[in-house]
């Protein structure tokens, strides 16, 4: 079995010297940069666009997976396509012509993801996982870092790891929020391979601490 990815969410990093978070995060082991968009719409948070991405791309070589909480979705793909996103995950709850839009982020070479609320079922997936490179399961409801896990999730994780067994295609897992040493372990179990950590990584933005966070989200041996 493959190991589990780590993807540090930069929502909980410091702004205030972001390149420095990234390089810093990026030595430390993470995976992917999980780079959350919010536009005080679809979430009633705000956050970044591309500029703020691109100009962070300099400072690591993973790849970027951005988690696109806006909409409309389809005007702004080809713009975060620019900003180097590698891997661009959307919301069913925010598209209307999923595939279409699935289709739309693929025609630019890049990997598409499909993420769902806690409160939509896993059964939206059904038409897509032909295509689609990554599902993204919401443990929190999305909008903000720091909440608490939600467990009814892990039973939709389970069915997504069964779909897409069934499947047989490379899709990856990934989970989102609320995720700690002990969650992580959940969700692991339940069949997640990606797991994204925004203040269990950078809170307290230590640097120094960076490297064992990830490990012990792993659940590597300290
Ligand atoms: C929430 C975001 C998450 C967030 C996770 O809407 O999608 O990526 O950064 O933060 P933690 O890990 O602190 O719950
Ligand atoms: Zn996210």
């Amino acid at each position: 079995m493959s190991k589990v990815k780590i993807a540090p969410s930069i929502l909980s990093a410091d702004f205030s010297w972001l390149g420095n978070e990234v390089s810093a995060i990026t030595k430390a082991g993470a995976d992917y940069l999980h780079i959350d968009v919010m536009d005080g719409h679809f979430v009633p948070n705000l956050t970044f666009g591309p500029a703020v991405i691109s100009s962070i791309k300099r400072f690591t070589k993973i790849p970027f997976d951005v988690h696109l909480m806006i909409e409309p979705v389809d005007p702004f793909i080809e713009s975060y396509v620019k900003a180097g996103a590698d891997i661009i995950t959307v919301h069913v709850e925010a598209v209307t012509h999923l595939e279409r839009t699935l289709q739309l982020i693929k025609s630019f070479g890049v990997k598409c993801g499909v993420s769902l609320v806690p409160s939509t079922p896993a059964w939206h997936l059904e038409y897509v996982l032909d295509i689609v490179d990554l599902v993204l399961v919401m443990t929190v409801n999305p909008g903000f870092g720091g909440q608490a896990f939600i467990p009814s999730q892990l039973k939709k994780i389970q069915q997504v790891r069964a779909m897409i067994n069934k499947v047989g295609r490379p899709i990856e897992l990934e989970v989102d929020g609320g995720i700690n040493p002990e969650t992580a372990k959940l969700c692991i179990a339940a069949g997640a391979d990606v797991l994204v950590a925004g203040n269990a990584v950078f809170g307290g933005n230590e640097v120094k601490d960076y490297p064992q966070r990830i490990a012990l989200l792993r659940g590597d041996p300290i």
